[in-house]
């Protein structure tokens, strides 16, 4: 048994209640590989931004769960390194499908974890969800629940429909499991293709995408129901043109590829949503950067060559969300 205290992690509760109060959201950034985590790292430290690293099943499955715990380890070290005398990273379980993942991952020295029963029968959601909080509260590792389904396909994470979370079911969920956050289903999905091009209209002066709003009023019906309690949007990378122009121009293909529009997270970040999950965007940063170095530069072939400036690249992309729309820049 490791306790994420003595990696010099923090669990959530304290940076979410003071982000709901402030009206603005902490990054919830996904990790896979060393040069994501430094330019992630780089960007809250010099920020001084709470962070959270989350560490998906896929990311488990390609970079091996005990080497990502270890780097967010060194992550808290590298961040003091930086000059973050007190840094405030949390390691977080994300979309943890069974009682047995978040247990080993409680015990292993994550500080949060997100049980994802969504897609089970509501009394079984609140069942499984219930034994995750009441093993992981004994350590005082913080739990997301989530009710409601995200559409869209992504890897591990997919679901064909999105089914919008029931603001009349809120309360007893969060009352009878305990969870210290709730995810919930407002229309965002996971990936680079949000909505199909059929669901959006056109902007007719460039020709763009133009995705339809998300359920504000499911928000504010669940903000009612539940004041001041944590509420998590996943799904909310914007899809940033730039970068899927860069990709497609140095021989990338991802037609239509769109996202969640930015004034649409800013408002939700005012709001009583204090964790906003970001992964695609990355993903996007880093491919087009990589791309635009490998075409321009034939003869590159160290690894180091195209890897330093996609992590530029993400660094940009990191500083970009946490000042220009969570607002969680000197938070921490
Ligand atoms: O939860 C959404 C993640 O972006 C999925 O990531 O493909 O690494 O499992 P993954
Ligand atoms: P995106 O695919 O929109 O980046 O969402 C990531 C996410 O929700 C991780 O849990
Ligand atoms: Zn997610």
């Amino acid at each position: 048994m490791v306790s994420y205290k003595e990696l010099g992690l923090v669990n959530t509760r304290e940076m979410f209640a003071k982000a709901v109060k402030g009206g603005y959201a902490i990054p919830a950034f996904n990790f896979n590989n060393m040069e994501q985590l430094q330019a992630i790292i780089q960007a809250a430290a010099e920020l001084r931004s709470p962070v959270i690293l989350q560490v998906s099943k896929g990311a488990r499955n390609y970079a091996n769960q005990t080497l990502l715990r270890y780097m967010a380890q060194g992550a808290v070290e590298y961040a003091k390194e930086l000059g973050w005398e007190n840094p405030q990273i949390v390691l977080h379980l994300d979309h943890g499908d069974s009682f047995e993942l978040c247990k080993s991952c409680v015990d292993f020295g994550f500080s949060s974890v997100m049980i994802d029963a969504s897609s089970l029968p509501y009394e079984d959601n609140i069942a499984l969800t219930k034994k995750v909080v009441d093993y992981a509260h004994k350590y005082d590792v913080t739990v997301e629940a989530e009710l409601g389904v995200l559409a869209g396909v992504e890897e591990e994470v997919a679901s064909e429909v999105s089914h919008y979370t029931k603001p009349e079911e809120v309360v007893d969920f969060a009352t009878r499991t305990g969870c210290d956050s709730l995810a919930i289903s407002i229309g965002t999905s996971h990936g680079a293709y949000k909505f199909k091009p059929e669901q959006c209209t056109r902007d007719p002066k460039t020709g763009r995408l133009v995705p339809p709003p998300l359920a504000f009023d499911v928000l504010k019906a669940v903000e009612e129901q539940l004041p001041g309690f944590p509420i998590v949007l996943h799904g909310s990378s914007s899809v940033p043109q730039e970068y899927v122009d860069m990709i497609n121009k140095y021989g990338g293909k991802l037609p239509d590829a769109v996202g969640i529009p930015e004034e649409q997270l800013r408002l939700a970040a005012k709001s009583a949503v204090c964790k906003i999950n970001i992964d695609s965007d990355s993903r996007l940063a880093m491919t087009a950067a990589v791309r635009k170095d490998l075409y321009e530069n034939p003869g590159h072939f160290d690894p180091r060559q195209y890897l330093k400036p996609a992590r530029d690249e993400m660094k940009k992309m990191y500083i970009q969300k946490i000042v220009d729309v969570l607002g969680s820049d000197g938070k921490a």
